[in-house]
């Protein structure tokens, strides 16, 4: 089979796909916490994706992508058979894994698939896993089966109640060490506001918070700058010195704006697709 040929592809979502991808060597080498670059075409952008699993017998690594813009819109049109132009991986320093006694993994959205490898070898080295997942309404909670497999307690917080409790994940943690938890170590994945209210809240609760920062990215491998962010006062890059970071003094903030920076011409890019591709209208997030 030709390197990175789309192996199997799931509608998780209207907005959110599930690829299996045909590639050997990543699939060989990867490590919880870590990401690859996806090109769909000679003149596609390079997106981090991170990964969600990996299959060395079968040489095959698993990403979810949540159509956001143009170039993730493209993929989640893509279909089974079809191939990525290149997959750059795997990057990005993988998680300290060790026995740390109790974690919370707190993922919200499809971050709730990128936590999911780092909670699966968690629970492998020993720890209690304690997993709290997010989304707006039970339609778009992901993997909650598959979090619950590889956790001790699993609570679901939906902003409208229709799944689990009402409210963020941050009302779920405070319920979960209230009612006499004690807590490690804290893994958070997901939107940045949500990472930065769930740290913050961590450090008050004496848990030592983590979290996974997604800046823009070009190379991947330490050499554009472009995925800088301010950790502890200092820059850092996360494509080589993260994506994950100790995450009492990360400049949340400072990432937003910087992630905000290109929203305009991204909405842009996304409608003129959408209007070129109604036809893939249940795969490219028209809804
Ligand atoms: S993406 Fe270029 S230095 Fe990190």
């Amino acid at each position: 089979m030709e390197k990175y040929t789309i192996v199997n592809k799931v509608d998780i979502s209207p907005v959110i796909c599930e690829f299996e991808i045909y590639a050997p060597l990543i699939a060989n080498a990867a490590k919880a916490g870590q990401f690859v670059i996806l090109r769909g075409g000679v003149e596609g952008e390079r997106v981090p994706v991170t990964l969600v699993d990996w299959n060395k017998e079968k040489g095959t690594i698993t990403t979810i992508i949540q159509a956001i813009g143009k170039s993730t819109a493209q993929f989640n049109s893509m279909a089974k058979g079809d191939r990525f132009l290149t997959v750059a991986g795997p990057l990005g320093t993988a998680v300290e894994i060790k026995n740390y006694g109790t974690v919370a993994v707190v993922g919200g959205g499809v971050g709730i698939a990128e936590v999911y490898p780092i909670a699966k070898a968690l629970k492998e080295a020993g720890n209690k896993v304690i997993s709290i997942l997010g989304a707006r309404t039970k339609e778009l909670l992901i993997l909650e089966e598959k979090m619950a497999e590889v956790s001790d307690i699993t609570i679901i917080a939906t902003d409208d109640g229709s799944h689990g409790i009402k409210g963020m994940v941050t009302d779920a943690l405070r319920g979960v060490v209230e009612g006499g938890a004690k807590i490690d170590s804290g893994f958070i994945i997901g939107p940045i506001p949500m990472m930065k209210f769930t740290a913050k809240l961590m450090v008050e609760l004496g848990i030592k918070p983590h979290a996974s920062l997604n800046p823009i990215m070009l190379d991947g491998t330490g050499m554009c700058g472009c995925c800088r962010v301010v950790v502890n006062g200092e820059t850092k890059f996360a494509c080589v010195d993260g994506p994950m970071f100790e995450a009492s003094n990360i400049d949340f903030d400072n990432l937003l704006a910087r992630t905000s920076e290109y929203k305009n011409e991204e909405r842009q890019l996304l409608e003129t697709f959408e209007r070129e591709h109604k036809d893939h209208k249940c795969r490219i997030g028209l809804h």
